[in-house]
């Protein structure tokens, strides 16, 4: 049940060892496949299924590889193609790609080079792909704002992977959106009236993670009173979001690829395997390939739950984004604080389009609502922009948001401040 549910992809080879290495590599990395050692095989595996790609070589016993590349395309144009070529088909391999073969791997099958290879099917950079005006004309999908190429590409992955079980990781620095496309691909799947559950691998101790993700039987360990169901089943038929990926440790990777590998989990202090039905979406802001380089972070697991990523870039890197946001967010704490709406001058916009934002989309969000609260008039100029960004103590809050109270606090004692030099010593009446 836990197995993501991509379309399968489709190998079509006579010779059993190329076969069979490209459906062990292929499953490694979580995809599902079909294979076929023959042309009709192959044609009626590719009829029945829709595989979301095809390995193809090129010289089968009752046709050639081109004819079927050909027929594929008619059936379903679009669809990726890797033509599998050997000694001698190489002119082969070269017509292929110009009919339109989406890539090649030489034989004997190199891990690498097919993994290289799905990497650019499957988890393409940014930006890219075809862009479709009309679904963000509205300027707003799922409650997320942008329309650069980069936020298109990302409205694409998430539809793609929505109504699908296909485990998707969502990687990108602190404040990007992570969470808000997370429960995105939750609201718009099948699964959106069943729970949507949120794991924090960062905020819970290591001792605690096991019990937190798979539950607990009474008098598993000290303090344990009862039983406990975890997050794990806590979000059956529904969506678990594990989130700060990377900050798990690697005792409870091996425990989780487990889980993943059986689709069952075992609450701490139990002997009884429970099956779970859970779609997992992950985010993480640390870059996984670095942790897997220094033997922090599991291969198998990143495979496992990695069959598509979505990659957000920073905010810097999307700056066409930043005047619908900054709007949207000032629209938006204007209503929560029932305030009068306000407008941003046009040099304002200059000034926020300019900024480094490490904060990312958060930082702009945080910095909007202030603006909101704490200036006077309703159009908001650069130099009003500015005197709320000198405010003490705004930057250290961005990343590392406070408790509510101790937040309130802070940002109460900045705006008396502020309405203080802003009136010369004299609070007056508010507004
Ligand atoms: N494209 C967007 N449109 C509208 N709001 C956005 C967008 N991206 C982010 N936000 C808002 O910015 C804030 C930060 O987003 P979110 O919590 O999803 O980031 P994150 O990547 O999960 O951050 P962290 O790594 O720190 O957990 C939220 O208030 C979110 O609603
Ligand atoms: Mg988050």
């Amino acid at each position: 049940m836990l197995e993501p549910e991509l379309p399968p992809t489709l190998v079509i080879d006579d010779d059993d060892v190329v076969r069979k290495t490209c459906v062990e590599l292929l499953e490694a990395r979580g995809h599902k496949t079909l294979s076929a050692a023959s042309v009709g095989e192959g044609l009626r595996l590719f009829a029945e299924h829709r595989p979301a790609a095809v390995l193809l070589d090129l010289r089968l016993p009752d046709g050639t590889g081109i004819d079927v590349l050909r027929e594929l395309q008619r059936q379903a144009p679009g669809t990726p193609v890797v033509v599998i070529s050997g000694h001698g088909s190489v002119a082969e391999a070269v017509e292929a790609m110009k009919v339109g073969a989406t890539d090649f791997l030489e034989k004997p099958v190199s891990r690498d080079r097919l993994f290289q290879i799905l990497d650019r099917i499957f988890h393409p950079p940014l930006p890219g792909g075809e862009t479709d005006l009309e679904k963000v004309a509205d300027g707003s999908r799922y409650g997320m704002v942008g329309r650069s190429e980069a936020m298109r590409r990302i409205y694409q992955l998430i539809e793609m992977a929505a109504p699908t079980k296909c485990r998707v990781l969502i990687a990108g620095e602190s404040g990007t959106g992570k969470e808000l496309i997370a429960g995105a691909i939750h609201a718009l799947s099948p699964r959106r009236d069943r729970p949507f559950i949120e794991l924090n691998c960062a905020a819970i101790p290591s001792e605690l993670i096991e019990s937190e993700m798979f539950g607990h039987v009474k008098g598993a360990f000290t303090g344990a009173v009862g039983d406990r169901k975890g997050k794990f089943e806590a979000a059956t038929t529904g969506t678990l979001f594990l989130d700060e990926l990377g900050d798990m440790s690697l005792t409870t990777q091996a425990k989780l690829l487990r889980v993943l590998q059986e689709g069952v989990v075992t609450p701490v202090g139990s002997a009884d395997p429970r099956p779970v039905d859970v779609r997992i979406v992950s985010a993480t802001s640390k870059n996984l390939q670095e942790e897997i380089a220094r033997g922090t972070f599991r291969e198998d697991l990143y495979h496992r739950i990695n069959v598509l990523t979505v990659a957000v870039p920073p905010l810097r890197n999307r700056r066409d984004d930043i005047p619908e946001l900054a709007e949207h967010f000032l629209r938006l704490a204007s209503v929560e604080n029932d305030l009068k709406p306000k407008r941003l001058s046009p040099r304002a916009v200059d000034l926020l389009v300019q900024m480094p934002w490490q904060g990312n989309v958060r930082e702009l969000r945080n910095l909007m609502e202030r603006v909101v609260v704490l200036v006077a008039k309703d159009v908001v100029g650069q130099q009003e922009v500015m005197d709320v960004l000198q405010m003490p103590g705004l930057r250290a809050e961005e990343t590392n948001p406070l408790p509510l109270r101790q937040a309130r606090a802070r940002f109460e004692r900045q705006y008396i401040l502020y309405r203080l030099t802003a009136n010369r010593g004299n609070l007056g009446n508010g507004r």
